[in-house]
């Protein structure tokens, strides 16, 4: 049941070039971005009305779109400013943001090179990805039957709208069991991702986690990789084999929206929320604070 749906929410929404009322943010269903997929976007996080590493995500919206073939018509200066209006305009100090951008309706073919660059910010209030409760004790993952696949087969570094139809389906699947989310293998057979975060291991006091060949290296991901050092946590990077996990003593996943959250169980393997997850979810908690508020302070 919808609650809440998102056509149809007070206030504004930034769409080439300016501000249009919530509803009015449509697009015509003649769109290339909808029937072939060239669609690119962002989630990124305010907290205390500041946007957390905002330039990182632009620089990689405007690259998922290069990656696409197409270049967004505005800077990363401009964009990043457009974000900042939409939050104020929305009048959130925490929040949701999502950049969207697309190829428009002016060719209807699998070729698009003279349809328009459309670009779309919105915002919204968004406390918890997961339940706050379970983010602490850890979740239940399911392990997802589709794999991430060779980077010689989709352009895996772009966040791109057409690589998230395969987590759609995940992820599905897994709130059918029950299950929080999903942990996606890649088509080698090697422990991947989650559909919408990054999954890391602890093991006698070390941090695994799978190397960002064939997926997204989130922000996230690379923020708690410089958290843990910081603490001297030595983190290692390489291929994990799924028949490794039985050796894992803890689990977290990483992600914009999921930020640092514990896993507790994948599939059949278990895993106990410990030290170095609680450290890393704290660590995290202070490094996304608005740094105007620690310069006033
Ligand atoms: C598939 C996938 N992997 C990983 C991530 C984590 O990326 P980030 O930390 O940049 O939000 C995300 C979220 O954007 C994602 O959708």
């Amino acid at each position: 049941m919808l609650v809440n749906p998102f056509d149809n929410r007070p206030g504004h929404i930034w769409l080439d070039g300016g501000f249009v009322p919530w509803g009015d943010a449509r697009l015509h269903v003649l769109s290339h971005g909808l029937h072939y997929a060239s669609s690119v976007f962002e989630g990124e996080r305010a907290y205390g009305g500041e946007i957390f590493k905002l330039t990182e995500h632009t620089e990689r919206l405007k690259e998922s779109a290069r990656i696409l073939d197409f270049e967004i018509p505005w800077s990363v200066e401009e964009i990043d400013e457009a974000c900042r209006q939409t939050l104020a305009k929305q009048g959130f100090k925490d929040a949701y943001i999502r950049p969207v951008a697309w190829r428009g309706s002016e060719m209807m073919a699998v070729a698009a090179q003279s349809s328009k660059i459309h670009l779309a910010i919105a915002a919204w209030e968004w406390p918890s990805y997961f339940d706050p409760e379970l983010r602490m004790k850890g979740l239940t993952l399911d392990l997802a039957e589709w794999r991430r696949p060779d980077p010689r087969t989709i352009p895996c570094k772009a966040k791109a709208a057409g690589l998230y139809m395969i987590c759609t389906l995940s992820k599905h699947a897994a709130e059918r069991k029950g299950c929080a989310d999903a942990m996606m293998l890649d088509w080698r057979g090697q422990v991947a991702e989650c559909t919408g975060a990054n999954i890391f291991f602890v093991k006698d006091g070390a941090i695994h986690t799978p190397t960002p060949d064939c997926f997204l290296d989130g922000i996230t991901r690379r923020t708690v990789i410089g958290l843990a050092k910081d603490r001297q946590i030595p983190v290692i990077e390489r291929a994990i084999l799924p028949e490794e996990l039985s050796g894992m003593q803890e689990c977290f996943i990483t992600g914009t929206a999921a930020e640092v959250t514990a896993v507790a169980k994948i599939a059949d393997w278990n895993f106990t929320p410990g030290d170095i997850t609680k450290t890393l979810m704290a660590d995290y908690t202070t490094a996304v604070q608005p740094k105007k508020a620690f310069a006033a302070a």
